[in-house]
């Protein structure tokens, strides 16, 4: 089969090539999935890039961490999938960019029916974070203003139709002013460009002196170091991301150290997936991974926790997939297809 390897760390053009490997088999507890799509997220290229501490690659090491595929086979002791069902594909270990995946059955789980595998493909990642984000880690109440970076991400346009739904305000911070007005008809409250102004001077500006309670910042650099300073005395903010990959100084305005309790707090999904059940998060009784995929699958039916769908490219076309995924001010989320070449399950 074809499957997408780098030897070291590097740029991912650079370093990214298809390997022909032997079809892999499923181990005790384990499936193997036929790959439709995979997105080409920013972990998965911040893994390439040596930047991502949650997993270690050894090399060649496979790459992809999302997708959506057809269960093609069952390893023994694996539960609660049968062959030939679609299914979301979350591998830990990186590998969905290849035409099949091993993964444990546990983390593939079945599609629901008439959701688009485009769809399908993006199931966990962004909308389990901004679920987790918004409403269990924050638990942001009703009225009270958001303030986000990287707003025009697919995860920032969830969260902004996340937070509207549930009578959230967004103060959404873009890099480029074309974005402001997409992002205003999508439902954002206030949207400001982060080069026409310092951020915590537009903030106060909306919000007032005292700053909002709650951020998320996915940029870091100067940002996120002027979103903290955006912070009210007891605002909290979280960082989920480094695209910038630049340090916070939160202490670049000595006042903001000296008083108050701001707090800034690292936001991981694979710190939280595993740790669901005894996180409170979901009323005991029916497992929380379920509570939250029943969350997911109906924020996604209206249209809420959607992806909007962007370029497909082989995976041959790789070089080209990674570089149009980092594109500025590109639309929707770069998909690495692989062609069906049967019809069964696809329902
Ligand atoms: N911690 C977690 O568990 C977790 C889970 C899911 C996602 N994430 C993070 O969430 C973020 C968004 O993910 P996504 O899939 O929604 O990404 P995406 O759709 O690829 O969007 C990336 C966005 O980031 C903006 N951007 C890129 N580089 C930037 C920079 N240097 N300065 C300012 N803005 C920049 C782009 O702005 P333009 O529109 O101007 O090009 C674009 O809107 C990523 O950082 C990802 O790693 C983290």
């Amino acid at each position: 089969m074809k499957a997408i390897e780098f030897d070291a760390y590097g740029e991912p053009a650079d370093v990214l090539a298809v390997a022909d490997r032997p079809v892999p088999e499923p181990g005790k507890g384990e499936v193997r999935v036929r790959i439709l799509a995979s997105p080409v997220n920013p972990s998965d290229l911040l893994y390439v890039r040596g930047h991502y501490s949650g997993v270690e690659p050894k090399f060649p090491a496979p790459v992809g961490f999302e997708g959506v595929g057809i269960v093609d086979a069952l390893g023994p002791e694996a539960e609660g999938v049968v062959v030939g069902q679609r299914v979301a594909a979350v591998n830990g270990k990186g590998g969905n960019w290849a035409e099949y995946a091993v993964l444990p059955a546990g983390s593939s789980l079945p599609a629901p029916e008439g959701i688009s595998s485009e769809q399908v493909a993006s199931f966990v990642i962004n909308p389990a974070s901004a679920i987790l984000m918004v409403r269990h880690v924050l638990a942001v109440p009703r009225g009270e203003w958001l303030l986000q970076s990287a707003a025009g991400s697919e995860l920032g346009r969830m969260i902004i139709r996340l937070a509207q739904r549930d009578g959230i305000r967004t103060l959404n911070v873009v890099r480029r002013r074309e974005s402001v007005a997409e992002l205003e008809a999508l439902g954002a409250d206030a949207v400001i460009v982060s080069t026409e102004g310092p951020i915590d001077e537009q903030v106060h500006d909306i919000v007032g002196r005292q700053g909002v309670k709650y951020a998320i910042d996915p940029v870091v650099g100067q940002t996120g170091t002027d979103m903290f300073k955006a912070l009210d005395e007891d605002g909290r903010m979280l960082v989920y991301g480094s695209l910038t990959g630049e340090p916070i100084r939160i202490g670049e305005d000595p006042r903001l150290i000296l008083s108050g309790r701001r707090t800034l707090e690292v936001f991981w999904l694979g710190y939280w997936l595993p740790r669901l059940e005894e996180s409170g998060f979901y009323p005991p009784g029916t497992p929380a991974n379920s509570q939250l995929g029943k969350d997911i699958e109906a924020l996604m039916r209206d249209d809420i926790l959607v992806t909007s769908p962007g370029r497909a490219y082989s995976l041959e076309e790789v070089g080209t997939a990674v570089a149009q995924a980092e594109s500025v001010g590109r639309n929707g989320k770069v998909l690495l297809t692989v062609p069906d070449t049967s019809q069964a399950g696809t329902t």
